[in-house]
């Protein structure tokens, strides 16, 4: 690395650790893909099987990385010498960088607390950190922790006219979430192998396997046991306090599905008055219905390669999409994050931000509690030193040429 980056990325302190605390782990895990070896012999196995695995034979993951490996930016050089700022404002709200944390269901798996540590990593740094409703965290609580960076995700909840749902959002407007996320791309629930063959199943039944995995992992165990089993925290109102893990992984099952129709994306969109989002976008004519019903974004994503292998790396959607909307809403982008160099990219092609999942989850694997200010850190200083490389800065980042042989184009719509 150039020493112009290393002075300016010591300066730009966004992660929890000192800066002694921060060369050394720098040193010891300078990229992501060393997180994820690292997280693989650190965790129990069904915990990394869990985080690590997609659909089929993980052709969509797969997918993804090869279409953002083979997006190239062309350098303009003579502009400038510094390195740029990344600050950002979404929804009328500032934040540090255009990098956000891709709302999860149980993070706590990988590494017991993780909820906390995202929440915690994010606030500090003031990137958005988005929680997931089937996460092992309440909204209550996630909003005293990341009070100026918090958005919810939201599944469908359908039964007794949206009851649990409608009242999810209550909660979030109450407890003062700035952004709600609806996740579109979940419409029937499909297998993960890897999860399955590790022990992962509803109902759940833990074998002598997992229980020697756990043994084999005492770091894990001991956070296990300090922060207790993972838990959908946000569903117990609607379950009885009393309600076994197993019982609540049965209302998760049969009472939520992840595909809202576009006319209760309406409904929503009348009782939720702050920035709505709905995630899981593909196809342009999805964003424009979107867009009609007055979504004020859309994240363009195949779910991180986690539903089905056939569906199109999220990248070469991406143009396409930005192109329909404009301006008329904002456009974020996941699914394939593993460096700030796929960040710019995304950037690049027309994103106002991109989130990540796993790569959080492999640095929570790999770090525990520390695991996620690295990951931000990492991308953060990736991002910049991809930026100052090709001349351009986040604001102007989508008039970087880019060479994207990948990317999908589609009819135009035929009138009426
Ligand atoms: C373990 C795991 C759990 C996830 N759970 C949810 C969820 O509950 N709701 C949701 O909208 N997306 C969920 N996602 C998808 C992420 O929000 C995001 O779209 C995806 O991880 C982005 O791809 P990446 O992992 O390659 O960054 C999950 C992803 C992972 C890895």
């Amino acid at each position: 690395m150039d020493d112009s980056v290393k002075t300016d990325s010591a300066k730009y302190s966004l992660g929890a650790a000192g800066p002694a605390e921060r060369i050394g782990l720098r040193r010891r895990y300078p990229t992501i893909a060393y997180l994820r070896r690292r997280a693989r012999r650190h965790v129990p196995r069904f915990a990394f099987e869990y985080l690590d695995g997609g659909a089929g034979a993980d052709g969509g993951i797969a997918r993804n990385w090869r279409a953002l490996d083979a997006v190239e930016l062309i350098p303009r050089y003579g502009r400038t010498t510094a390195l740029p700022a990344t600050a950002i404002e979404l929804f009328g709200r500032p934040y540090a960088a255009p990098i956000g944390i891709a709302p999860m269901g149980g993070p706590a798996i990988v590494w017991p607390g993780a909820d906390r540590c995202l929440a915690q990593a994010a606030q500090l740094a003031r990137i958005p950190y988005a929680l997931g409703s089937v996460g092992g965290m309440t909204i209550e609580a996630a909003a005293k922790l990341a009070p100026d960076v918090l958005w919810f995700q939201l599944y469908r909840f359908a039964d007794h006219g949206h009851a649990v749902g409608f009242d999810l959002a209550r909660r979030a407007e109450a407890a003062g979430v700035q952004v709600l996320m609806l996740t579109l791309d979940v419409p029937v629930r499909t297998t993960r192998p890897r999860e399955v063959a590790s022990g992962i199943t509803t109902p759940f039944r833990p074998g002598l396997a997992m229980a020697l995995s756990m043994a084999l992992s005492p770091r894990w165990l001991r956070a296990l046991w300090k922060n207790g089993n993972p838990r959908f925290s946000n569903l117990l109102p609607y379950l009885g306090a009393d309600a076994t893990l197993a019982q609540a992984a049965l209302f998760v099952r049969d009472r939520m599905r992840g595909a809202f129709t576009w006319d209760e994306v309406a409904r929503y969109r009348e009782r939720w008055k702050r920035p709505l989002v709905v995630k899981g976008i593909l196809h342009p004519q999805d964003a424009e219905k979107a867009v009609a019903l007055g979504v004020d974004g859309l994240v363009v994503s195949n779910h991180g390669g986690r539903q089905i292998d056939a569906l199109p790396a999220a990248i070469d959607a991406l143009p396409a999409i930005a192109a329909q909307v404009g301006t008329r809403a904002t456009v974020l982008w996941d699914s394939g994050v593993r460096s700030g160099v796929d960040v710019a990219r995304a950037l690049a092609l027309g994103a106002s931000a991109a989130f990540a999942g796993k790569a959080f989850l492999w640095g929570l694997g790999a770090l525990g509690e520390d695991g996620p200010s690295h990951v931000i850190d990492l991308l953060v200083e990736e991002l910049r030193a991809t930026l100052g490389q090709v001349g351009a800065e986040v604001a102007d980042a989508r008039t970087v040429e880019v060479r994207h042989e990948g990317a999908l184009r589609f009819e135009a719509p035929s009138p009426g």
